[in-house]
């Protein structure tokens, strides 16, 4: 500190206050007059005394007193000149000490300056340590407060024992069999990670002599298997085994034939099954697969009635009703699809919501040869049997009148037609035969708004592998399926499946009611259905490695056995041990003449809380909405929060209120982080190709910023960093990640070292203000499900071609995209990236490098049914002078237009919202731009 007297600041300021040219006249008219005055007197004076001391004489030598008079004179003279000499040398001296106390004067008020940069800079410095400080002791009162450790992980628990061999149970035990009679639950402890065992099934054939399990089914199965994570080689640690004995197919050729000789003989040998190695006597904790696949001939209705079972679990889409036991069996749809990989291409479009037909059936009625010897094993009320008959007559006679009345629906019924083949399906003493080809049903249904389903015609029947193919042929082409008779059966999946929203289930006497039903459905509706439809089927159904991943869900999550982690992409350092990073301490225009918030160490995100939880409380959600329920995620942003008081009684912990509950702006504010969610930091995912210094500039711009967790950099350019290059240290970790390769896609990698559910992806010449991102990270805090950020795009109606999308990026008062390139978003979304996102997309990405951005506004917007929220910026992104990228390019444009309907393709529809807001911080005064015109005049 230097201290300044107060007197010279005083009268420097004086001096500075007046104006320089009228000083100086004033001193030079003081210093001159001053001396001149004063010597004129005293000149005046001593010639007065001496004129009088020559008084006496002056009459007498007049002469004399001339001479003498000049003498005085030229003394006189001679004394001013000299004078002034001194008035002018004095003067000089002042004007040096002026120039002198100028010069003094700049320099004091430079350091008054600096020392006043230097006192705010201290005063945020210490306004931030003292928050940090403040915040690191709730966090530590927070620590000593807690009396209960996190919970540790009980030691994961498997059986280490094939299981042992117990008596077989009798079949009328069988069944009856539950989950709580007749499962083994200690061999799926709840942290064993629900391993299962896959007999081979060429090794150990269960099928009768004379049947044989379709080989297309033992091939795929055995390698979509080899993809599913629970799968174990060891059945010693197995909670269940995997038995594959269907589709059970004749191994001669021709099969009609051979009707009359295998009825005696069922396919499913149960010696066989005993003779499994881990059947363990009664068949605990076996799964019996039995996949039916259409294009193939079966007829063998259920194959397992026949066949003791013991206290395996059946899996198939044929059940009786007699031997269907509930949350036991799982009835599934038939593997119809290919093996795996995208589906989406052979979906239609979703919109028009409405198509052409209203309501179609094409099928007809015909009698089931292999029926008649199945009817002994399940009991057949004759009278019931009876009304049924006649109930399906009328159903007939009504809809054949529907057809023909006028009105402006279109129906097409096809009750005549060429069948597909003879016995495709499972089917009862008499049912509906598929009509024509795949394709040919397929063109009808894509141009149906419904499609007619019956319930099997025999009332035995819970489902049938027709009813199921047919469900799956509706949803496949985006028709609605109304399903009469739809109280006698039960579809796939259904303790998880919610089916309603997904089907019209409508009894059997209600199809004089039928047709004012379907009309009353408005379009929102008809959308909702076929959009939920498409999800169930893409998800669930639609290949072979979905049905089993689904088979092996469900089972699981009747165990309440959390799924495993969804797998993370290792983050692998660009750096190594004899390569390392120059460090040096980050400078530049870091902006701190605001203090934002703490400056706190790296906190993780908690992760992997509700791994009991989830499954129960949002299970629901997870299977028919948002969720994945494959894999378990560290967290969702669909995560539930507390009612606001709770955090103030009760669980209060890692909660950050504003001014402590009471709230307050300014200082309050930027002290806690408030909202509805407990603390936490985010992560900053930068991608860069070969633009050293504007990377290197852009993260030195970070120092500093709060709630900063680390920075990840994508490194997709194959040449490493030079080593050279002095890396900012901005005081939290920044991971410089190699990219396998150079790939758009590689943005949201979801990378291993990502621990914060909040991402902050941006571009690496985006030059955000740390007031900015800031509050982007608090609004997205409010909106942790969607896309939260800066620059905001729309798609718009292209009206010269009326029927596709233009990427238009000018100002508008409406936008439907916030660009990937400065916004915020969940780390759950990178995972779907990887994982929901069909290939086509990711490869049109690498394609025209580019989209990647539109892609992701796609993922989100379709799985939250909500546009993105833009915030308010000051600033533009772009830093002057930095190379441009290539956004303005128009080849680049084209290729946007062109990714907006590609991606609507693949999606089926347009899953992008249009929003007309806009976030800013409540406090905010609205400046109005000069140039452009806003959407309202005065607000
Ligand atoms: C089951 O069958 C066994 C013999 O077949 C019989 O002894 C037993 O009573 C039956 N149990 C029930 C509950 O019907
Ligand atoms: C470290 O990386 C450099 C640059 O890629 C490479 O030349 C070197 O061999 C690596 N060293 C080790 C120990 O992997
Ligand atoms: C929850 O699951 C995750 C991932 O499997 C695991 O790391 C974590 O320890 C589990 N936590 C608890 C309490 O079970
Ligand atoms: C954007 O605005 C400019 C000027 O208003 C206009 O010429 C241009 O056609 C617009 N671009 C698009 C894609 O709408």
């Amino acid at each position: 500190m230097v201290l300044i007297n107060a007197e010279p600041r005083n009268f420097l300021h004086w001096l500075v206050n007046v104006k320089l040219s009228r000083i100086v006249v004033m001193v030079l008219a003081i210093l001159i007059l001053t001396p001149l005055i004063t010597h004129f007197y005293l000149s005046k004076v001593e010639r007065n005394v001496s004129s009088i001391t020559h008084n006496a004489h002056s009459h007498l030598d007049l002469p004399e007193n001339v001479d003498v008079k000049e003498i005085d004179l030229r003394v006189g003279v001679e004394e001013l000149v000299r004078i002034r000499g001194s008035v002018l040398s004095e003067l000089r001296d002042i004007e040096k000490k002026r120039q002198q106390f100028k010069q003094e004067l700049q320099t004091y008020s430079k350091n008054i300056e600096e020392l006043k940069t230097e006192l705010a800079h201290h005063q945020t410095n210490l306004n931030r340590l003292k928050i940090s400080v403040e915040q690191a002791q709730v966090a530590m009162h927070e620590a000593l407060e807690q009396n209960t450790p996190d919970l540790a992980l009980p030691k994961k628990l498997t059986p280490d024992s094939l299981p042992h061999i117990l008596p077989p149970i009798p079949r009328n035990r069988s069944r009856n069999c539950r989950m709580f009679s007749c499962f083994d639950h200690s061999r799926c402890s709840l942290t064993s990670g629900f391993p299962i065992y896959l007999y081979d099934p060429d090794q150990h054939a269960v099928m009768n002599e004379g049947w044989d399990v379709d080989g297309f089914l033992k091939t795929t199965l055995k390698q979509v298997l080899g993809y599913n994570p629970h799968l174990t080689q060891n059945p010693k640690e197995a909670c269940v085994f995997l038995v594959l004995v269907g589709e059970a197919l004749k191994d001669t050729d021709d099969v009609t034939e051979n009707i009359g000789n295998h009825l005696n003989l069922p396919p499913l040998d149960s010696e066989a099954l005993k003779r499994l190695p881990y059947w363990g006597g009664d068949g605990r904790n076996h799964i019996l697969l039995n996949l039916a696949r259409r294009d193939l001939s079966a007829i063998n209705g259920d194959i397992f009635s026949s066949v003791d079972t013991g206290r395996a679990i059946l899996v198939q889409s044929t059940f009786y009703h007699d031997y269907f036991r509930p949350n036991f069996d799982l009835i599934v749809s038939p593997v119809l699809g290919p093996p795996g990989g995208d589906v989406w291409h052979e979906c239609s479009h979703m919109v028009p919501s409405r198509r052409k037909y209203l309501l179609t059936f094409q099928g007809e009625m015909k009698i089931n040869k292999a029926y008649i010897t199945k009817k002994q094993l399940v009991f057949v009320d004759e009278e019931l049997e009876k009304e049924n008959t006649e109930l399906n007559n009328f159903i007939l006679e009504h809809l054949k009148q529907l057809a023909n009345t006028h009105t402006s629906d279109k129906f097409l019924f096809d009750f005549e037609c060429v069948p597909a083949s003879d016995d495709s399906m499972n089917m009862g003493p008499q049912d509906w035969a598929l009509c024509g080809t795949d394709s040919s049903r397929m063109s009808v249904l894509k141009e149906s708004t419904f499609a007619l389903i019956f319930a099997p015609s025999s009332i035995e029947y819970v489902s049938t592998t027709l009813l199921q193919a047919r469900v799956y042929e509706a949803l496949r082409s985006g028709a609605i399926p109304v399903i009469l008779g739809g109280d006698q059966v039960k579809l796939a999946y259904s303790e998880v499946i919610q089916w309603k929203r997904v089907a019209i289930f409508l009894p059997k006497a209600r199809v004089t009611e039928l047709h004012f039903v379907l009309r009353t459905i408005p379009d929102e509706d008809i959308l909702l259905f076929r959009r939920q439809g498409r999800l169930i089927w893409e998800r669930y159904l639609a290949s072979v490695q979905s049905t089993l991943d689904t088979i092996v869900a469900v089972l699981r999550d009747r165990l309440n056995i959390p799924p495993l982690p969804a797998d993370t992409v290792a983050a692998v350092s660009v750096f190594n041990d004899t390569f390392q990073p120059i460090l040096v301490l980050a400078t530049g225009d870091v902006e701190q003449e605001e203090s934002l918030g703490p400056l706190e160490p790296p906190y993780n995100s908690p992760a992997y809380r509700r791994n009991y939880s989830l499954g129960l409380t949002q299970g629901h959600e997870m299977w028919n909405d948002w969720g994945d329920p494959f894999r378990l995620y560290a967290a969702l942003p669909m995560d539930p929060i507390l009612p606001s008081d709770a955090k103030f009684v009760g669980s209060g912990r890692g909660f950050r209120p504003i001014g402590n509950g009471q709230g307050g702006a300014g200082k309050e504010f930027s002290d806690a982080l408030g909202g509805n969610n407990p603390r936490e930091q985010f992560t900053i995912i930068l991608l860069t190709y070969e633009r050293e210094q504007v990377l290197i500039d852009s993260i030195a711009r970070l120092r500093g910023l709060p709630y900063l967790h680390s920075v990840v950099v994508i490194w997709n350019s194959p040449r490493l960093p030079s080593p050279e290059l002095r890396w900012p240290d901005i005081g939290a970790p920044v991971h410089i990640i190699k990219a396998a390769r150079n790939s758009l896609n590689n943005r949201f990698l979801p990378l291993e070292n990502l621990q914060t559910e909040a991402v902050l992806s941006v571009d690496d010449d985006a030059h955000l203000r740390h007031d900015e991102i800031l509050f982007g990270f608090r609004v997205w805090r409010e909106h942790r499900d969607r896309i939260v950020g800066f620059p905001g795009r729309f798609h718009a109606w292209d009206l010269n071609t009326k029927n596709s999308w233009l990427y238009n990026s000018n100002y508008s008062c409406e936008l439907s995209m916030v660009l990937t390139g400065a916004a915020f978003l969940h780390r759950y979304y990178l995972h779907l990236y990887w994982k929901w996102l069909p290939q086509a997309i990711r490869d049109k990405v690498d394609e025209y490098m580019n989209c990647e951005d539109i892609a992701m506004n796609f993922l989100v917007s379709h799985i939250t049914k909500k546009p993105p929220v833009k915030v308010t910026s000051r600033w533009t992104f772009r830093c002057l002078g930095c190379p441009q990228s290539l956004s303005e390019d128009d080849t680049h444009f084209q290729e946007r237009h062109k990714c907006i309907n590609f991606f609507s393709q693949v999606f089926g529809y347009t899953p992008l919202l249009n929003t007309q807001y806009r976030a800013d911080s409540i406090l905010f005064k609205t400046r109005i731009p000069h140039d452009k015109q806003k959407c309202f005049k005065f607000i």
